[in-house]
Parts: structure tokens; sequence; C-alpha cells
């Protein structure tokens, strides 16, 4: 989605930017070429081995125009000073080289560690938690986090099985699953909900969404714009959810939205678009991961822009 980030950001020389989820550095690339040749990026990413590499290629192309860190994107309000950037992106997810190296452990498709950790200066494996949780936190975890409707049975299985056998190793729980859940024709392998489960607890991905959303509003400059690309629903829904308070026009006392009740205010943020933008057909052809991709963007609002709309 490199040509909707850049539509949704609009670049400039001069512009300072966040990427907190630098990845490969693509998208990092396309916002340092287009603000050239004095926009300035700061970028982070949880996973060490893929920070190494971004600032391996930033520093050939764009010397001096940036900061890149270790550290997740709930924290970028830690080192980034307020109403400093023009424009943040959160490119949610695991990426490409995090599903195919067989020994970060997140793909069922190769045998490796059940590690899943994006920063693997953190204690809690995808293993540890299989073999420590309680059966309760187990089914919470595939249901909440996975959508798994057998959450409580495979739960329940799991922990009885832990204590005759280990699960160490990703193809050892996704045959495992296979087992229990047969296929029954599905395409869909039986262990995905699970797998995806397990990785979003282990890296407590939506308690980082959800602070790292109030980071990037905090380093906004008023009129700078967040885009967020997630995928999938859970994060979606959060990002929505966000979204629709801070472009809320009324407080509502007590939490609760009674329409007699609401008190007016002056919203921090506007959508600008309604609709979620997904990647384009020839996008969709060259890369079929991106086909749950989606993009939403909010503006920080000034005063000003506020009473505009208001008049
Ligand atoms: C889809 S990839 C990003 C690809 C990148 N935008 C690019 O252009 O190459 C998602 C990246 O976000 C990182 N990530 C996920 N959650 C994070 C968090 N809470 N803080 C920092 N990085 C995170 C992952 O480690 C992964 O490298």
């Amino acid at each position: 989605m490199a040509a909707e980030v850049l539509d949704a950001l609009k670049p400039k020389p001069g512009g300072r930017y966040a990427d907190g989820t630098l990845g490969g550095a693509g998208h990092a690339t396309s916002v340092l070429t287009a603000s050239s040749p004095t926009g300035w990026l700061y970028g982070c990413d949880r996973d060490g081995a893929a920070v190494e590499a971004a600032r391996r290629r930033l520093t050939e192309l764009f010397a001096g125009r940036f900061d890149v860190r270790q550290g997740n994107f709930a924290d970028l309000a830690a080192w980034i000073p307020a109403a400093a950037c023009d424009g943040v992106l959160l490119d949610l997810g695991v990426s490409s080289p995090q599903l195919d190296t067989p020994e970060r452990g997140f793909s069922f498709q190769h045998e490796g560690p059940l590690d899943m950790r994006m920063d693997t200066r953190q204690a809690l494996t995808a293993a540890e938690l299989v073999q420590r949780a309680s059966p309760d936190e187990l089914a919470r975890i595939f249901w909440e986090f996975g959508g798994e409707r057998d959450s409580r049975r495979l739960a329940r299985a799991l922990a009885n099985d832990r204590d005759r056998r280990k699960f160490e190793t990703t193809r050892q729980l996704a045959e495992w699953v296979e087992r229990l859940s047969p296929r029954r024709g599905n395409k869909t392998h039986p262990a995905t909900k699970i797998f995806q489960a397990l990785r979003i607890a282990v890296n407590d991905e939506l308690g980082s969404l959800k602070r790292g959303l109030e980071a990037a509003v905090n380093i906004l400059k008023p009129g700078g714009r967040l885009a967020v690309i997630t995928f999938h629903s859970l994060e979606d829904r959060a990002v929505k959810a966000f979204g629709r308070e801070r472009t809320c026009e009324y407080a509502c006392p007590g939490g609760v939205d009674v329409p007699e009740l609401r008190q007016p205010r002056v919203p921090e943020m506007r959508w600008v678009s309604r609709k979620a933008v997904k990647p384009g057909e020839i996008e969709l052809r060259e890369n079929p991961r991106s086909r749950s991709a989606q993009l939403r963007v909010l503006q920080k609002l000034s005063v000003a822009t506020v009473c505009d709309r208001r008049s």
C-alpha cells in the first residue's frame, strides 16, 4: 500500500514523520524519498533484526535524516517530542521475514521453535505460554484473539496433554491441533486461529496498539495525520473504536451514551476518509499476503480547523 500511505501522509520536504513498524523499511524509504531532501524520520520496530536491516538500508540512501531504534511503538511518546510529527504510520502485524524465518516460530508452515516473540529480548515465548497458562486463560486467548469456536475443548485438551509432553515446536502444535480438529475439507489449516491467538497474546499486540494510538496522537502536530494498516478484524475494530472516540463531538457523562445527557466537546481528530482503503488489484496479485490489509487515516485537528468545521 505504498501509494496509499503516501497519499495519506503527504510527506513534504522539511516534514517530520514517525514509522512505528519499520520492518524492511519499505514505507520508511518511500516517506524519506517523498520528503527529500530535508524530511526526517523517527522509526522503531520491536524486532532487533528488522531495525538493524532498516538502519543499513536507510543509511545508504538517507544518512543524517533519521533516528531509528528497537522498541515498541506504544512507547513512541517517551522518545519523540510532543507535537513533533507531521505524520505517523503504524503498519501492524508480522513481516514476511518474520513469517519466513523458521527460527522465529511464527508459522506452522515451517518447523521451528514455538517462539513467536517480535522482540527476542522478551522472556515470554509461545511455548511458555502454552506450558504455563491455565486452561481458562488458554480458552480466553483462543476465543478472544483467534475467534476459535472450539476454544474451551482445545484449551482443556492442551492442558491435559502438556503434562505428558512438552509443546516445543511449531509443527508439533500444528499437528496436535489438526488431530483434534480435522480439516473436513476446509482449505484453511485448523491451527491458523490458534497460531494467530498465541502470537497476539505473546506480543500483547492489542494492548500495544491501544497505547500506540495514544502515543501517536501525542507526537502529532495539529494538522498531522495518523495512518494505520491493520491485518485482522480485532486490530481494525480497535482502530475504529479509537477513531470514533477521538472524533466524537460530545462527551457521555458516566461513559453511557444517553442522548439527552450528551455534552458538546471539541473533537481531537477527524477521519480523513470514512471508509477503509484496501489494496488495489495489482498489489493483491503481486503480494497475496496483503489481501486482508486495510488502511485507516485520521487527522489531528487544530482549534482553527475545528472552528472552520463548525461555521
Ligand atoms: C507488516 S510489518 C511492517 C513492514 C514495513 N512497514 C515495511 O514497509 O517493510 C510489521 C512490523 O511491525 C513490527 N511491530 C508489530 N507490532 C509492533 C509494536 N507494537 N511496536 C513496534 N513494532 C511492531 C513487527 O515486528 C514487524 O516488523
